[in-house]
């Protein structure tokens, strides 16, 4: 007999990745309930949020959330999206672009993982085979894609260290997020303790780096 899945409550609905986080819950069955703190409501962007989540039946607030959102449910139809299209004349490599880098290029996915892991005691490593690659990779896969060799312009670490903390948010983030220097996937996952989200989990048709690069084109 299939265990009863957990009730989730996801705090922090309202932000970027959580309203992703509250779809995905509700989608796989999860009984489901987010915290919406009073002020998000004057915000113009998480009342749509929230109103999704209310169009959904779905309620709560700063007091212990009593309402729930039963299965199966519709999409957030409404969700922002932080989809650009990549550059189509230059491109910034930072460093040697070489560094290896694990990528989950879609919310969706990362919601996905994250329910599978919350019924699961084990530790789950997040390493598609598909998407570990270096910044030179996706240039080059890219370029093949737009049948066109972009501009290369090279940004060494100590030029991007000194950007960081002139660059206004959230752009510093996103250039820390570049100073990357180790390679993601150096290391090995211990059997015994943990397991790669991918292989676990077939069923979930993660999207590639390939993939996601293509509908740009
Ligand atoms: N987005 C990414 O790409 C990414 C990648 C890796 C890790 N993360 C991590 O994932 C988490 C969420 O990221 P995000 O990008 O979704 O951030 P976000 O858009 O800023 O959302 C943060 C959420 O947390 C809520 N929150 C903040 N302080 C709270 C408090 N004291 N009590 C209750 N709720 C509170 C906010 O509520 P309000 O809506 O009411 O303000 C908001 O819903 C962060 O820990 C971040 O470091 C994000």
């Amino acid at each position: 007999m299939a265990s009863e899945k957990s009730k989730v409550l996801v705090i922090g609905g309202t932000g970027y990745i959580g309203k992703f986080i509250v779809e995905g819950s509700a989608k796989s069955g999860h009984q489901t309930f987010a915290l919406v703190r009073e002020a998000s409501l004057s915000d113009s962007v998480k009342a749509k949020v929230v109103q999704n989540f209310k169009d959904l039946g779905l309620w709560g607030s700063s007091d212990p959330p009593t309402n729930t959102l039963p299965p199966p449910l519709a999409t957030l139809a409404q969700c922002e999206t932080r989809l650009t299209s990549p550059p189509r004349d230059k491109v910034t490599i930072y460093g040697d672009g070489n560094t290896k880098e694990v990528f989950l290029n879609k919310e969706e996915d990362i919601a996905a993982y994250t329910m599978r892991a919350i019924d699961d005691p084990r530790t789950l490593y997040i390493k598609p085979p598909k998407n570990i690659v270096s910044q030179n990779d996706i240039v080059a896969l890219w370029e093949s894609k737009i049948g066109k060799t972009l501009k290369r312009t090279y940004v060494s670490e100590e030029q991007l260290l000194k950007k960081i903390p002139e660059s206004p948010h959230p752009l510093d983030i996103l250039l820390a997020l570049n100073h990357a220097k180790e390679d993601q996937t150096y290391f090995t996952i211990e059997p015994s303790f943990g397991v790669e989200a991918s292989q676990l989990y077939p069923d979930i048709k993660y999207t590639s780096v390939d993939e996601y690069l293509s509908q740009f084109v």
